[in-house]
């Protein structure tokens, strides 16, 4: 067991012992370290400005990838490489990203501009030349005011063209190495006042501590939990981790299912789920933005119960199953029984959310999920809609259809689904009475982000739009990988 956390900075191993187990990435960096190129604007995770780089040693290579330093907690450093704007320049010499964006005039006031160079850092480091769109999704986590994304686009392309050669990709045989040297094999316990911060190594470990310590915090990616810090300025004293248990990080695509374990990123999930179907490729690409879908986790959204939760709904259509350890004991359950009211789930104290198992579409089904909030990217959705359907001919057999926004958690809509059932996809007429079962199913609220009468109005018309893509009658998308690939 190890009383500290290690992490490289500059070429040199860091091993801290954090006096605080909530303190910030950002706050370590401004207030201790007393590097401040990282700023700080809405210190939520939707800015970008606080934007560093993370390397991480993955499948045998080392990884950058962009977060968010105001809502990572310095505990989540352990066993990674921690790169900022203020190590870029190097000899005098600024990193190539920085002069593209000082040769194509793409800063003005400044103030976001660390957190673009550390996103385009990353993108750099991945070695292909982006398209313009791949560029565009970077960098939808990181917002501008003054420059305009033109000229901030014109300067990744030139300076994410190829193969990285700066001093990190000359050092990343040796960064591999050190990183290697951090045993992560070892529990970390650090003792902090009336708390503790916790990174168990092994799932035992874990289930272990949670079991003595019902009343601790979880914390995967603290994608939400770090608001709950900076936003709430809620003081949580015992934190556990899960980024360091293996079994939690394991994704296994067997010939039906894929079994993802609670610590699963949304960036690493992506692409698994994206084979299911393009429309949840599509939302997730939305979910967040690239800083918070690299640490945000499956699990995590779901342990948190959040009634707009873009994947949830999806998982639910998709008749995902929920598995959740208390010790040694498992037990499993369809994941629409796991939320029960708002702010209340199907878990005991000291229960952990330990695998998600999502069964693959056979033949004879098909999927449509569609996200609708006020801003495309990096939003909150009004509503979020999933359908999975199965068919014989025109005619709809079984169907599972799940929405968020709609009610006070991610939920299913069993009078819809039953109206539904043999429905004839070719007789529009038939689909008004489906239609307005779904104001029996939902009786959505009032609040910023819509009222209740779009909630129900936007859910008609997006079942709508599914039965008539489903009948082969859907109109063209304007946006969207089902609109590129038609
Ligand atoms: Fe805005 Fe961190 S300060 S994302
Ligand atoms: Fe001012 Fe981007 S340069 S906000």
């Amino acid at each position: 067991m190890r009383d500290a956390i290690s992490f490289l900075r500059r070429g040199k191993r860091v091993d801290l012992k954090p006096a605080n187990p909530t303190q910030t990435v950002l706050d370590y960096l401004r207030l201790e370290e007393k590097s401040k190129g990282t700023k700080e604007g809405c210190n939520e995770g939707d800015c970008g400005a606080c934007t560093v780089a993370l390397g991480r040693w993955k499948n045998g290579r080392l990884v950058y990838e962009p977060v968010n330093a105001c809502i990572m907690f310095v505990g989540q450093l352990h066993g990674c490489e921690l790169v900022t704007v203020d190590d870029l320049k190097r000899n005098g010499v600024l990193h190539p990203v920085q002069s593209a964006m000082v040769k194509h005039h793409a800063s003005q006031c400044g103030f976001c501009t660390p957190g673009f160079v550390m996103a385009l850092f990353t993108l750099y480091h991945k070695g292909q030349a982006p398209t313009r769109q791949e560029i565009v999704d970077h960098i939808a986590g990181n917002l501008c005011r003054c420059t305009g994304y033109r000229s901030i686009i014109d300067a990744a392309r030139e300076a994410c063209g190829g193969q990285a050669l700066d001093a990190w990709a000359e050092a990343a045989g040796a960064t591999g190495v050190a990183l290697q040297a951090i045993d992560m094999a070892e529990d970390v316990f650090v003792k902090t006042g009336d708390g503790f911060m916790a990174i168990p190594a092994y799932a035992e470990s874990l289930t272990q501590l949670s079991l003595e310590h019902p009343d601790a915090t979880i914390v995967s990616g603290a994608t939400d939990v770090g608001l709950w810090v900076t936003k709430q300025l809620r003081v949580l004293p015992k934190i556990i981790h899960t980024f360091n248990v293996k079994a939690l990080h394991a994704m296994t695509m067997t010939s039906a299912t894929l079994h993802m374990g609670a610590a699963v990123t949304y960036a690493d999930a992506m692409q698994g789920l994206s084979d299911f179907d393009v429309d949840i490729g599509e939302v997730m690409r939305r979910i967040g933005s690239t800083q918070v879908r690299a640490t945000g986790t499956i699990g995590g959204n779901i342990a948190n119960g959040s009634p707009i939760g873009d994947m949830p709904p999806m998982l639910i259509a998709l008749g995902a199953t929920l598995h959740l350890r208390h010790g040694t004991t498992e037990r499993a359950m369809p994941l629409d029984d796991f939320y029960i009211a708002y702010g209340k789930q199907d878990r005991k104290a000291g229960e952990l959310v330990w695998r998600i198992d999502v069964p693959k579409l056979k033949s004879d089904e098909e999927f449509r999920a569609y996200k609708v909030s006020k801003r495309f990217d990096q939003d909150i959705s009004a509503v979020m809609f999933a359908l999975k359907v199965k068919r014989e001919g025109n005619h709809i057999r079984q169907a599972l259809l799940a929405m968020g926004g709609m009610a006070a958690t991610p939920r299913r809509a069993p009078q819809t689904e039953a109206a539904l059932r043999d429905l004839n996809l070719a007789d529009d007429a038939s689909f008004q009475p489906v239609l307005d079962m779904l104001a029996r199913d939902y009786q959505p609220i009032d609040d910023m982000r819509a009222s209740s009468v779009y909630r129900i109005d936007t859910a008609k018309g997006l079942l709508l739009r599914a039965l008539h893509e489903l009948g082969g009658n859907g109109s063209t998308r304007l946006v969207g990988v089902r609109s590129r690939a038609a």
